[in-house]
C-alpha cells in the first residue's frame, strides 16, 4: 500500500501518472486507502470551489434513438420502451419551473432523434437564451457533424456533454455496434472543444468487458482532453438489452475513480449522477465525500420520467425530481455542503466564465 500511496501523494502534488501507474493504483486498492484519497479530493476540491454544490436541471426531452449502444435501455432494438419526445412548448415549461426553483443551468438530453433537426434545435435553443440570458444550456444529444455543433453554439448553447464512454478502442467495439466508433466520438469532442464549448465527458464504471488497463486509458484520455467536466457512473444493467445479465459496476469503484478524478484535474466540475445514486440509496453524497460537486436533477415532465430509461430502476422518484429541491439541499446540508444556484462554471483555465449576456 505504501507504493499506492505514493502514487496518490504524486496526483496530490500535480504530477502525472503513467498507464503502469495507474494501474498499479487502482488495483491495490483498499479501504484505507480509499479514504486517504477522498480526504486529500475533499481538500482540493474545496480549496477551488469551497462547499459549493453546483446543481444542473435535467431535461431528457426525447428517448427515440437511431443508436444501438449494447448497453443503454433506450437503444433503437429496444422495442418494448414507449417512445415520447417532448414538444418545444413543454421544453421551455421545464424551464420555467426549473428557474422558479433556482436553476440556472440546462441541460437538454435526448437520444439521437432525427425528429429534432438542426433548424427546431437551433430554434429550441434560441428561445432559451432569449428567455433566460442568465442561464447556461448544456447539450447532450449524441454525435453530430461539425457544423451542426457550430449553428447551436452560435445559437446560444455554451456547453456540451458527450461521454467517450471507454477510451479503448477495442473495448468501444465491445459495447457498441459497428457503425459507432471510438475515433469518431472523440472526434466530436475535440471539435466541441475547438469550436468553443465547456466540455463534458465520461465513461461507465463496470461497464462489462471493462478491465483496471481500459480505466488507465480513460484517465489518460480525460487528461489529454481537459474537459470541463467529467460524467461517471456505474454501469447498471437494463432487463432488455444483450446485457441484461451483466453484473452492475460497484459503488466501491466508482467513488474510488471520483477520487482520483479530483486529484488529477482539480478544478473539474464532477457530478455525483443518477447512476450513483441508484445503486446506494446515499450514493450521491458519498460521491460528494469522494470528491464530486455537482448534481443533476431532473427537470422533466413527472409522466415521461420512467420512459427515460437508460437502466433498470433508475432513480426518477421524488426524491430524484427537481420539486424535490429543499430534499436535496437538506442532504448537502447534512454532509456540510450546500446547493448554490449560479451557472457553475468550471474554473478550468479553457473555461469561459464571463456570463452570456445576448
Ligand atoms: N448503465 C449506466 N449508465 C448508462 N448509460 C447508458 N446506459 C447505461 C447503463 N446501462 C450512460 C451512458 C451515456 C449516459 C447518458 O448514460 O454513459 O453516455
Amino acid at each position: 500500500m505504501e507504493q499506492q500511496r505514493h502514487l496518490i501523494d504524486k496526483l496530490n502534488y500535480g504530477g502525472s501518472l503513467s498507464r503502469e501507474e495507474w494501474i498499479l493504483l487502482i488495483e491495490g486498492r483498499c479501504e484505507e486507502l480509499a479514504q486517504y484519497l477522498f480526504s486529500l479530493a475533499r481538500e482540493k476540491c474545496q480549496e477551488h470551489y469551497g462547499r459549493d454544490i453546483y446543481i444542473r436541471g435535467l431535461i431528457e426531452f426525447t428517448n427515440y434513438c437511431r443508436n444501438d449502444c449494447l448497453y443503454c435501455g433506450i437503444r433503437r432494438s429496444s422495442r418494448k420502451i414507449r417512445r415520447y419526445r417532448l414538444t418545444k412548448e413543454q421544453i421551455l415549461s421545464c424551464c420555467r419551473s426549473g428557474y422558479e426553483l433556482g436553476f440556472r443551468t440546462f441541460v437538454l438530453q435526448g437520444g439521437e432523434d432525427g425528429a429534432f433537426n438542426d433548424e427546431e434545435m437551433a430554434a429550441l435553443i434560441t428561445s432559451i437564451r432569449k428567455s433566460y440570458p442568465d442561464c447556461a444550456i448544456t447539450l447532450s444529444i449524441g454525435e453530430k457533424d461539425r457544423e451542426s455543433y457550430q449553428a447551436f453554439f452560435d445559437a446560444g448553447a455554451d456547453r456540451y456533454l458527450l461521454r467517450h464512454e471507454t477510451a479503448n478502442p477495442g473495448h468501444y467495439a465491445r459495447l457498441h455496434p459497428p457503425g459507432q466508433t471510438l475515433k469518431h466520438r472523440k472526434q466530436c469532442l475535440f471539435n466541441l472543444k475547438d469550436i468553443g464549448y465547456q466540455v463534458g465527458t465520461g465513461f461507465m464504471v463496470g461497464s462489462p468487458y471493462q478491465t483496471t488497463a481500459d480505466l488507465a486509458e480513460d484517465l489518460l484520455f480525460i487528461q489529454n482532453l481537459n474537459p470541463q467536466m467529467v460524467g461517471i457512473g456505474p454501469f447498471i444493467p437494463h432487463h432488455d438489452t444483450p446485457f441484461a445479465s451483466a453484473p452492475a459496476g460497484t459503488l466501491e469503484l466508482t467513488l474510488f475513480m471520483l477520487g482520483l478524478l479530483r486529484l488529477m484535474l482539480p478544478k473539474l466540475l464532477l457530478p455525483a449522477t443518477t447512476a450513483l445514486g441508484t445503486i446506494h440509496p446515499r450514493g450521491r453524497e458519498l460521491g460528494i465525500l469522494a470528491g464530486a460537486n455537482v448534481v443533476m436533477p431532473n427537470l422533466s415532465p413527472a409522466d415521461v420520467r420512467k420512459d427515460y430509461a437508460l437502466y433498470d430502476n433508475k432513480l426518477c422518484t421524488a426524491a430524484e425530481s427537481a420539486e424535490c429541491r429543499k430534499d436535496l439541499e437538506r442532504r448537502m446540508e447534512a454532509i456540510q455542503y450546500r446547493v448554490v444556484t449560479d451557472r457553475g462554471d468550471s474554473l478550468n483555465h479553457s473555461a469561459q466564465v464571463t456570463p452570456a449576456i445576448n
